[in-house]
């Protein structure tokens, strides 16, 4: 394939290509047969073309991407399936019609087909996340001068089997797959990596300050390969995981709804990081406006972190952070006596941030930098780690250990774990994973353990006992449903286009 041809987002005129062959392609037969038929009794036609876009599991690098830093993640094999057909319009006011395989849990919903509508966030539906492709595609139109003709009508129907609120970028998935079906109805394919891009501020739609790991997995994954996704601009290298070593992705069950509580977690974590960068780069000699003005991210203020640590014979931006932060947690009028700026000026032009300082009356600055800079400094040990010539046994000790220093950090430091996910990581610890870590958002969602290739159905078989069948009994899940909730994952391909 040309070059060019390689940074699209592949079409295919059968399943093989992105589901292999033996049981996968079986169900995933099964899942496009459906998704027709269900699209032929909704509109009485058939869909024109499909979308999808994988689901993925972050392995390390949690919560950094937003702040300008490299992570580490791999698409798993669940994914949002998105079928799709333009409807000439009719007289009157033109609309989008978007059902779903599951209509008794999403019922069909309807939008004006206006791509400036603006999204009630006031009132959370599932067919927002479609819009929010919606909106981005013609905002990429828009912006690189693309005609698209006049708006037209969409029929959509949506398979999702990314377990919602897991961690695993079901959101991701449903607003790529989206905005690659409507690309694709227009007989558009735009670089994938410009797509990364654009999901990713799209989806922002939605309320969330979300960094671009998930969509930039989600489309540019590549079968058999993790990637080290870099930032400014998007890029993906991909990374081979050694063979001996699976990980196995398993829910606590705690529901994760970053969409719904952004304002005191997700947001929140995103403004106590803008607020720790600009009160480091006031410490560090800036003028306060200056620092207002031009410090967005803790990535920005890292050079002189560590200069400032070069004072000290090294070379860690860590040393800036515990010098400079206090450990107590800040208030705002603390933070503001060093801005010389009222909080509310500083976030003026971002109204969910202006919802997290309604929310919170305290800032934990010192913790949430300390976290960043060093989980940014895991996810090279990883990638250095998989590439190094140590034995594998070596290899895999080193990657379990660095996990475990991650869900240290996330929980500690940076306070996103819960319960649940406690009690989860423990259990992979104690069964024998050589690491285990909340994956994704965290407050609820999917650990990931790395597991000797060899143990992996005994490992699997204990968690089901020490930690599922409770629920189970319980009726938290049910029995015949375990395998969405605790299952081994390869590497999985990413975003495709599907025509037959
Ligand atoms: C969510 C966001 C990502 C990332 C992770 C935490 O999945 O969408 O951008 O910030 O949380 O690492």
């Amino acid at each position: 394939m040309a070059k060019n041809e390689e940074q699209k987002v592949p079409v295919f005129a059968s399943l093989e290509h992105v589901y292999g062959t033996g049981s996968q392609l079986e169900e995933a037969e099964q899942r496009f047969f459906n998704l027709k038929s269900k699209f032929l009794d909704f509109f009485g036609h058939p869909p024109d073309v499909y979308a999808r876009s994988p689901g993925r599991v972050n392995l390390i690098g949690e919560h950094i991407d937003y702040e300008g830093y490299s992570v580490l993640p791999m698409a798993i094999r669940q994914d949002t399936i998105v079928a799709i057909r333009k409807r000439e319009g009719g007289e009157t006011e033109k609309v989008l019609r978007i059902g779903n395989v599951n209509s008794e849990k999403y019922a069909l919903c309807t939008y004006p087909a206006d791509p400036d509508q603006e999204i009630d966030l006031k009132h959370h539906r599932w067919g927002h996340y479609f819009i929010c492709g919606y909106k981005g595609f013609y905002e990429y139109a828009k912006l690189k001068g693309i005609d698209v003709g006049e708006t037209v009508e969409l029929d959509v129907v949506v398979d999702g089997v990314v377990p919602t609120g897991s961690g695993l970028s079901s959101s991701a998935a449903f607003v790529c797959s989206s905005t690659i079906a409507i690309m694709a109805t227009f007989g558009a394919n735009f670089p994938k990596e410009e797509l990364a891009q654009l999901t990713c501020e799209c989806e922002r739609h939605i309320g969330t300050q979300s960094g671009g790991m998930d969509q930039a997995i989600s489309v540019m994954a590549q079968s058999g390969f993790a990637a080290l996704i870099d930032f400014n601009p998007i890029h993906a290298t991909e990374v081979q995981l050694p063979a001996g070593g699976t990980f196995v992705i398993a829910h606590s069950l705690a529901e994760s709804q970053k969409a719904v509580t952004a304002a005191t977690n997700y947001n929140n974590r995103v403004v106590e990081c803008r607020l720790a960068s600009i009160v480091l780069g006031i410490k560090l000699g800036m003028k306060p406006e200056e620092a207002i003005a031009n410090i967005k991210t803790l990535s920005d203020v890292e050079a002189l972190c560590v200069s400032f640590a070069g004072t000290r014979g090294s070379s860690d931006p860590v040393i800036a952070v515990k010098e400079l932060l206090k450990e107590e947690p800040y208030s705002a009028e603390d933070i503001e006596n060093i801005t010389n700026e009222k909080l509310q000026a500083i976030f003026a032009g971002s109204p969910s941030s202006l919802d997290v300082l309604r929310a919170a009356n305290h800032f934990k600055l010192h913790q949430r930098a300390a976290h960043v800079y060093s989980e940014a400094k895991r996810v090279y040990a990883f990638k250095d780690t998989v590439s190094s010539k140590s034995s594998e046994e070596d290899m895999l000790k080193k990657l379990g250990d660095l996990m475990n220093e991650s869900h240290y950090s996330c929980s500690v430091y940076y306070e996103c774990s819960c319960p649940e996910l406690e009690e989860l990581v423990k259990i992979c610890r104690d069964n024998g994973a050589l690491g285990a870590r909340l994956t994704g958002a965290g407050w609820g969602g999917c650990a990931v353990a790395l597991v000797k290739e060899n143990i992996v159905p005994q490992f699997i078989l204990n968690l089901k006992e020490q930690f599922f069948q409770s629920r189970i009994d319980k009726g938290v899940i049910n029995k015949n449903d375990l395998g969405q909730y605790l299952f081994a994952s390869k590497p999985s391909g990413g975003a495709a286009i599907i025509e037959f």
